[in-house]
């Protein structure tokens, strides 16, 4: 009994300190490869420690709320991808589920999880039209079993981008094609039936052609934020005690003001920090540009609204056709983004600016043209793995 104390002591202690995270990134075209990453964060290196076979290409992939499994949406072919975590940089294909009735032959650009029973796993379809909806249901070690429902939006959606609200009773679809963001009922507090999913609003975004592309939901359940890929903006929606978004409450660009052309860009990812404490956002310029796309940073207020833009600097490359920021698990600071076809992953840190780093000069610059981003901050680049294999990098996921 002792020593078993002392053993999960020893354990405790080491992942209080530990230096080493663990990461997997997935590959958005062939080869079909999903890749294990290390972060040490003293010595500030990232490296590739595997290569593990893949059931498809996977725009996204997530894992489950204990993280023993990762789920894959899939662009190679209609289906969704389900591998058991043996241990921080091993995964194990589990079960290929093809997607069924309204989503028949149809791709996932996105997949979501839940952390709440009865634990489904949700899914939309992109690029459209007749865009689909799909929930599937999981065993109890959390590996997939089978589609249970799926649904349709509008004629015209493509859905890009899924987030559930506060305890997963609310599953948000970002139809980039059809300029809205839809709300489900999700799991057993809507009452009857635990399967079933039903519309509960739709709200139309005021602007057509800014195509909401991915989105998140605070967890005190009173606001939203969409990345416009378009648009190149965050819009901040506010959302009612349904949970249903009803007005628009803000747009922050993630471009410079002084962009003459802002088709050059097509803006990405948004994430919130682990602690909600800031918001991440992604802006990617035109491939064949010689552009670079945006990283850009915003403080949130405890009601969970944009309060404070803190930073927004040039990304290295154009960010390809992906740019996915993906938040660190143990510090608000640290993010991890992909470039895919370029093939590399990047850690970012949020700073203080200082001579070296030269400031922020966006931020100065638009502070002289009379916008209020707070010029204290900055986000630097201060890790690269390449993995030039012609398919990576899509999104990332923090094992630890
Ligand atoms: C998708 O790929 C998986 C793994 O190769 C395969 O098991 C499954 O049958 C495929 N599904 C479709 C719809 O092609
Ligand atoms: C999945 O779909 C593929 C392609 O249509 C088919 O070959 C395969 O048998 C299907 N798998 C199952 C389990 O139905
Ligand atoms: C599946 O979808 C692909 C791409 O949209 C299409 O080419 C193919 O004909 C479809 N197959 C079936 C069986 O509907
Ligand atoms: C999870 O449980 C199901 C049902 O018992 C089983 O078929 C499957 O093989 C299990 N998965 C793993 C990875 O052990
Ligand atoms: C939606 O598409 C279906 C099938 O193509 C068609 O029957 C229906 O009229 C369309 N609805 C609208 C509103 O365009
Ligand atoms: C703006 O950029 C887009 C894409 O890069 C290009 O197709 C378009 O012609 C440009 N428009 C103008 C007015 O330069
Ligand atoms: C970019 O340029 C490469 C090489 O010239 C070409 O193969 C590719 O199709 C171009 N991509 C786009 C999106 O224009
Ligand atoms: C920038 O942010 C810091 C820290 O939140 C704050 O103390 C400072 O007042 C802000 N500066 C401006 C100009 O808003």
């Amino acid at each position: 009994m002792l020593s078993y104390i002392l053993v999960l002591l020893s354990a405790l202690i080491v992942s209080a300190t530990a230096a080493v995270h663990h990461l997997f990134v997935g590959n958005l075209s062939p080869p079909f490869s999903i890749h294990a990453l290390e972060f040490d964060d003293q010595a500030v290196t990232l490296k590739k420690t595997k290569t593990l076979p893949a059931a498809g290409t996977h725009p996204w992939i997530t894992f489950d709320r204990t993280k023993s499994n990762v789920y894959g949406a899939s662009f190679s072919n209609a289906s969704v991808a389900s591998y058991s975590v043996l241990d921080h940089s091993t995964l194990r294909l589990d079960a290929s589920i093809n997607s069924t009735d309204n989503c028949d032959n149809r791709t996932a650009a996105y997949v979501q999880s839940s952390s709440h029973p009865p634990y489904h796993v949700y899914t939309g379809s992109w690029p459209g039209p007749q865009a689909c909806g799909q929930a599937l249901s999981t065993y109890r070690n959390g590996t997939l079993k089978e589609v249970i429902q799926t649904w349709t939006y509008k004629n015209d959606s493509g859905i890009h981008g899924l987030a559930l609200g506060p305890g997963d009773r609310i599953l948000y679809s970002a139809d980039l094609n059809g300029d809205a963001v839809w709300a489900h009922g999700a799991g057993t507090r809507w009452g009857g039936d635990d399967r079933a999913m039903a519309v509960k609003g739709m709200f139309n975004m005021p602007k057509k052609g800014k195509h909401p592309r991915h989105l998140v939901a605070h967890p005190n359940g009173e606001v939203l934020h969409v990345v416009m890929e378009a648009g190149n903006e965050i819009v901040e929606l506010e959302v009612d005690r349904r949970g249903v978004p009803v007005k628009e409450t803000g747009t922050w660009s993630l471009i410079p003001p002084t962009t003459k052309n802002t088709s050059d860009y097509w803006s990405a990812e948004v994430k919130y920090s682990h602690n909600h404490r800031y918001l991440w956002a992604t802006a990617r310029a035109r491939q064949n540009s010689t552009n670079t796309g945006f990283i850009t940073v915003f403080a949130l207020g405890r009601d969970g609204r944009v309060e404070d833009p803190l930073a927004r600097v040039p990304t290295t490359t154009t960010g390809g056709i992906a740019n996915a920021v993906a938040p660190a698990p143990w510090g608000d600071e640290w993010v991890a983004m992909a470039d895919v076809p370029k093939g590399y992953v990047q850690i970012w840190k949020l700073g203080r600016t200082n001579e070296e780093n030269h400031g922020n000069e966006l931020a100065r610059k638009e502070d002289r043209l009379g916008k209020k981003w707070n010029g204290t901050f900055t986000a630097t680049a201060v890790a690269r793995v390449d993995i030039a294999d012609g398919g990576c990098c899509a999104n990332i996921i923090w094992y630890d």
